[in-house]
């Protein structure tokens, strides 16, 4: 069991314009002592996210459905008192800019010490002792001097600094950061981001950071969200997701992040506006500004689809690609049983339309369904051949065959396919179809 469990999260705002649907489906697990990214650009629902998991929406904001788990206790619904032990206690969260969350009208020590009086049974002078011990934790130098001064007197990095010291004061079993280093500039936010693995590493709690820069999960990050109009379009350990990404908005955000391969060339920012929320597109809502959008990506959204055990994408390019494959695959193995290169082909086209067929038309769209959809075509053409072969194949070599079949009873079903591929296939005068 993970520490935490967010599972198909929605949460809306209920505003005079109508339901603002912020949150839309989004789901990750957090292990003890891991960190967690969660990315996207602004207005994407990273911050409504993990209000959620505290609590403290605006009043016009409601978790809608969904659940929230911490050490297998459900949240959605638990009520204040519970809440109010969560944060603080077993969650903390630091916000973007610290001088918001600080009082300007109490001292910085006053302000730790609070905290720590109200999230510990420490009495005032082993709170003193310890908001002092936290300061010299988060590097704030001569911290006896600096309990006593007031927030003006901190610049905007030793504030943050501050802020990280008050959030880990009560030992929290997560530590959630939104954008902790946004307001910063470059040197202080490495500090900082420094600063927060380094405790990290000392501490061993786990972290949700967010933030609408890869560059900053890139090395701090076990696994990462990406979350794009409120849902999660991709998900995966940080090798996956840099490495391997099977979004086209991940793709896009990796582009627009200077690397060491990119030295020299220009970086190509996302173009086109996030989507309105009020009105979400009943397809992929990255289609817009999407370079790869297919004609299917209008009409549907693309399921999450499960690339490993840890790595799951909604993109149509996954599902074609997957549908591609199978094809590939049954083309190889009617060519082995001497069928001729067109007819091969012609399954290898069927299959794949068959493979984006049967998920375009089922309300599922998902691939294992296309695979099962397949499997029975494969299956009734294995008994076809058989017995026009008189059995002289054996069940594995004749797996092609099926889609003989099974292209024929597509011809219809993929019409509703986006242009299946043909895999290499040379124009051809009068074919079967
Ligand atoms: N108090 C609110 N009232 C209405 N809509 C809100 C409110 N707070 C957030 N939203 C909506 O939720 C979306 C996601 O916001 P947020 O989670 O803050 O984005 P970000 O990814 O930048 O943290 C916003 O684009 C906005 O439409
Ligand atoms: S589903 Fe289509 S529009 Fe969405 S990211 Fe993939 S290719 Fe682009
Ligand atoms: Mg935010």
């Amino acid at each position: 069991m993970a520490l935490l469990e967010v599972r198909d999260l929605h949460t809306s705002f209920f505003t005079d314009a109508g339901e603002v649907k912020a949150v839309n489906g989004v789901s990750f697990d957090l292990d003890r002592g891991k960190v967690l990214g969660i990315v996207g650009e602004s207005g994407s629902g990273k911050s409504v996210t993990v209000y959620s998991i505290m609590q403290i929406l605006a009043p016009a904001g409601r978790i809608v459905s969904g659940s929230i788990k911490f050490d297998g206790q459900e949240l959605v619904g638990a009520g204040e008192k519970v809440m109010r032990d969560i944060r603080g206690n077993k969650i903390s969260i630091i916000f973007q800019d610290p001088m918001t969350s600080l009082n300007p009208t109490y001292t910085i020590g006053h302000q730790l010490m609070e905290a720590i009086l109200l999230h510990t049974d420490r009495n005032k002078e082993q709170a003193w002792d310890r908001a002092v011990e936290m300061l010299r934790l988060v590097n704030v130098n001569e911290p006896e001097k600096r309990m006593k001064q007031y927030p003006h007197e901190f610049s905007g990095g030793m504030r943050q600094r501050v802020m990280i010291a008050m959030a880990l004061a009560c030992e929290p079993d997560i530590l959630i950061a939104d954008e902790p280093t946004t307001a910063l500039d470059v040197t202080i936010q490495a500090q900082i981001l420094e600063l927060m693995q380094q405790l990290q590493r000392e501490l061993g709690m786990a972290i949700i950071m967010i933030t609408h820069d890869l560059g900053v999960v890139a090395q701090m990050c076990d696994e990462i969200v990406v979350m794009y109009a409120g849902s999660y379009c991709e998900r995966g350990t940080a090798d996956e997701i840099f490495y391997d990404p099977r979004h086209e908005y991940t793709k896009g955000l990796l582009r627009s992040i200077p690397t060491m391969g990119t030295m020299g060339q220009k970086l190509q920012p996302i173009t086109g506006t996030p989507i309105d929320l009020l009105n979400l597109p009943k397809g992929c809502p990255f289609a817009p500004r999407c370079d790869a959008a297919m004609k299917i990506c209008i009409r549907q959204a693309a399921e999450n689809m499960d690339l490993s055990e840890t790595h799951k994408a909604s993109c149509w390019i996954n599902v074609k690609q997957k549908a591609r494959n199978i094809g590939a695959s049954a083309m190889q193995k009617a060519q082995k049983v001497g069928m001729d290169y067109d007819d091969a082909a012609d399954i290898a086209t069927a299959i794949e339309a068959g493979g984006l067929g049967a998920s375009v038309l089922s309300a599922e769209v998902h691939s294992a369904q296309a695979e099962e959809e397949l499997e029975a075509a494969r299956k009734r053409a294995a008994k076809e051949v058989q017995e026009e072969s008189a059995g002289n194949l054996s069940d594995g070599d004749i797996v092609g065959d099926g889609a003989l079949i099974h292209s024929r009873e597509m011809g219809n079903r993929s019409a509703s396919a986006p242009n299946p591929t043909v895999h290499g296939k040379k124009p051809r005068k009068g074919g079967k179809r």
